[in-house]
């Protein structure tokens, strides 16, 4: 079950689009990356959604959700945030905790309970072996399910302090390859379906 912070709120609306792109670029300040992550994780978001038949409400809390889905590292040390080694043990457990203090960060501002939970629950895995809650299959919010296969898309082809980014080729073969353990089956063969048309030539 939830806690308290997460309990639903029917009745609040969206926020404006405007205040999750300001929050976002203040954001950036912090942890230089973050925008274009955010903005590269909301367009495979979107694309996945239509795709798969969100409604409308559900895509408006996907988006905002996936602008912000990492907002929560911007309190974690720096040391651990720019750190150009593997992370330590202790790093880890840092870094585990971002979808949760994002999830909640967001919560106090207002921000509606299906932004917050996509949040909370986007590095969940299919097979149960994600954080913070160990949620498996279909207990994990559809939306973060979504945000998870687009993350780990950009994740892999982008680069990162401690490797090079790898081409689209490699990253569907890894989508697939990991499909029915870290992430939703048949979100992975959507989405596969769509990556092919993003083709960068590799
Ligand atoms: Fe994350």
């Amino acid at each position: 079950m939830m806690n308290g912070a997460f309990q639903r709120s029917p009745t609040r609306p969206p926020l404006p689009r405007s205040d999750c792109w300001k929050l976002l670029v203040e954001a950036n300040r912090r942890l230089p990356g973050l925008l274009g992550h955010g903005h590269r994780v909301q367009c495979y978001a979107e694309l996945l959604a239509l795709e798969v038949g969100l409604t409308r409400a559900q895509r408006t809390s996907l988006r905002q959700a996936a602008l912000l889905h990492d907002i929560g590292k911007i309190f974690l040390p720096s040391e651990i945030l720019h750190s150009r080694q593997p992370l330590t043990r202790r790093g880890w457990a840092l870094i585990r905790l971002h979808p949760k203090i994002g999830g909640t960060f967001l919560e106090r501002l207002g921000f509606q309970e299906e932004v917050t939970s996509a949040i909370h629950h986007h590095h969940e895995q299919w097979n149960g072996s994600g954080y913070p809650h160990q949620r498996s299959g279909t207990e994990i919010p559809l939306t973060s399910r979504i945000l998870a296969v687009v993350d780990t898309f950009d994740a892999i082809t982008t680069h990162r302090p401690y490797r090079p980014a790898r081409g689209y080729g490699e990253a569907r073969q890894e989508l697939a390859r990991v499909a029915g353990s870290q992430l939703d089956p048949n979100l992975v063969e959507s989405f596969l379906g769509l990556a092919g048309s993003l083709d960068d030539g590799t």
